[in-house]
């Protein structure tokens, strides 16, 4: 087994930081991971790596990086209505989602164009356009890091929220996500239920879209209002949208009649975080390198050489002044390394 030593992580997260991990290894399956966890003597600390689409390096990685590169996605069952896929958790998520919308199968196209592999999915339940990947995730297989045993962890199992799920919190140290199986529509069912999708719909004059309609439509959405993290550094939303009270949503709604929020079941109110940190004047701020995107204030971005300090630095201060403002606390989306 060659480990690369030294090895810069700068092509393999999103947001372009240059650090450093002392050993860096692309597993290309499941079978060599007991190497790292069964026989591994050096006792060195071990990080998974995706896309590295949801983290910000703040400093280099003393130990060893495993970039997780398993392929194959392929059919496990099916019946008149669904049909379940596997997919390894190294696939390109947008291609996987690609693959399913050619063969008409319907579930996944509202997450078109999302940045990441198939694995790092479940993990903080990614979500856009009125679905979340829970909405048809049907299990997810995994490795035990210290059992060496492969474990299916069933949808129910996996305890997912809103962007949380039980690999962040229960499960994070101990499982590695290695493929996950999909239940899809053969019959798919249309969920154009965001204004945004179905405003752009209407405008193109389509009124009973296809799943390649939506999955058209969103791609030209998130391109207008989201930068390219093969042009410019970044990491999608940076914040979580924050959850606050029915009470405490009507006080902010006479004082701003403006704000964006909409009602959740539980009576609660979630709010646009892009909203308030616009609102508090930081839409399109550049502090060197580091920077809030101009056409969506949720997205921090890296124009070139900033440091992942700088960008942790620029968010700080951003959660400061929504706190001050607004006295609601935003909580980091991306996970700090
Ligand atoms: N808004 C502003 N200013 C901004 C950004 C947003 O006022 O700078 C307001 C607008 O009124 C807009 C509303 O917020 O209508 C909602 O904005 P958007 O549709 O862009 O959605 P979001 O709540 O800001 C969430 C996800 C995104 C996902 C979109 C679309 C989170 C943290 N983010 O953003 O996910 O693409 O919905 O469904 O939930 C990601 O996680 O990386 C990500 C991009």
């Amino acid at each position: 087994m060659q480990l690369k030593k030294k090895f810069s992580l700068k092509q393999h997260n999103s947001f372009h930081i240059e650090a450093f991990a002392d050993f860096f290894y692309e597993v290309t399956h499941p079978g060599l991971l007991d190497d790292f966890f069964l026989h591994n003597k050096s006792q060195l600390p071990v990080l998974i790596l995706g896309g590295g689409n949801n983290m910000l390096f703040t400093k280099d990685f003393i130990g060893i990086v495993l970039k997780i590169s398993f392929k194959g996605i392929e059919i496990i069952s099916e019946n008149n209505q669904n049909i379940y896929v596997k997919a390894a958790a190294g696939e390109d998520w947008d291609d996987f989602v690609s693959f399913c919308v050619q063969n008409n199968w319907g579930g996944l196209e509202n997450l078109s164009l999302i940045p990441g592999q198939v694995g790092s999915s479940p993990i903080q339940n990614i979500g856009a356009y009125g679905a979340e990947v829970k909405n048809t995730l049907s299990e997810v297989t995994t490795y035990n890091t210290l059992t060496g045993k492969t474990e299916i962890i069933s949808n129910a199992a996996c305890m997912f929220g809103y962007r949380s799920s039980i690999f962040k919190t229960s499960l994070k140290n101990s499982h590695i996500i290695t493929a996950v199986t999909f239940r899809l529509n053969k019959n798919p069912i249309i969920n154009n239920t965001y204004d945004a999708v179905n405003k752009a719909l209407q405008a193109q004059n389509i009124l009973q879209p296809t799943i390649a309609d939506i999955r058209r439509t969103i791609c030209q959405i998130r391109e207008s209002k989201l930068p390219d993290p093969n042009k410019t550094g970044n990491a999608g939303s940076f914040f979580k949208n924050p959850e606050i009270s029915c009470s405490r949503y009507k006080q902010l709604k006479i004082k701003y009649t403006d704000l964006v929020g909409y009602e959740l079941g539980n009576g609660n109110y979630k709010l646009a975080a892009g909203w308030l940190i616009e609102k508090s004047g930081w839409k399109g701020y550049r502090e060197g390198d580091a920077g809030v995107h101009d056409k969506q204030a949720l997205v921090l971005v890296n124009y070139g050489h900033a440091t992942g300090s700088q960008i942790l630095s620029l968010a700080e201060k951003i959660r400061k002044s929504v706190l001050e403002k607004f006295n609601i606390p935003l909580e980091f989306e991306v996970n700090i390394l």
